[in-house]
């Protein structure tokens, strides 16, 4: 008997439909998210905030994993990814506040779409995705405690002086 990949997936570990689709739909959520970060990166650039801009670079780069995980992990449950075309983010916020703001509340935007989408693999009884997803909640936690804590720390200085400065400069230490 020839015993193909796709057989030894088993039929049982395949994906369902509704979830491979809103898998994909994640997927473009956090290619946005990359794109809206770098675009808030790009902004910073133009402002001579090489910190700042570093830092969200950085971010951006992160959401592309994310990104690639959902990508990855579709294909190992024997679905198929399917891209979609991604919406033109945002391109000038008048402050660094607006900015970081933008950011702070796309994270909980993201935050909600993660947890409905472990609410459908649970009504879908898909155990893998629920587990697969958990590091998602874990990493939702973390990325919306450092955009708070960053957003805070510019209320704190304020936009311009001394503070900005220092603050721009601790930014651009931040590590991939
Ligand atoms: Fe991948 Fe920050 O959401």
């Amino acid at each position: 008997m020839e015993i193909g990949i796709r057989c030894l997936k088993g039929d049982f570990m395949k994906i369902n439909k509704k979830v491979e689709e809103a898998l994909n739909e994640q997927i473009n959520k956090e290619l946005f998210s990359s794109y809206l970060y770098l675009s808030i990166a790009a902004n910073f650039r133009g402002k001579n905030l090489h910190g700042f801009a570093h830092w969200m670079e950085v971010q951006s780069n992160e959401e592309l994993e994310h990104a690639m995980k959902i990508y990855h992990y579709i294909y190992e449950r024997g679905g198929e990814v399917t891209l979609e075309k991604l919406d033109k983010p945002k391109t000038k916020w008048d402050t660094c506040e607006e900015a970081l703001n933008e950011a702070y509340e796309h994270e909980k935007f993201v935050t909600k779409s993660i947890e409905d989408l472990v609410k459908l693999s649970r009504e879908e009884n898909d155990y893998a995705t629920e587990n697969m997803l958990q590091w998602f909640i874990k990493e939702q936690v973390e990325e919306e405690a450092s955009t708070e804590e960053l957003l805070i720390k510019l209320r704190m200085v304020g936009e311009k002086g001394n503070g900005l400065y220092m603050l721009d400069k601790e930014l651009s230490n931040r590590k991939e």
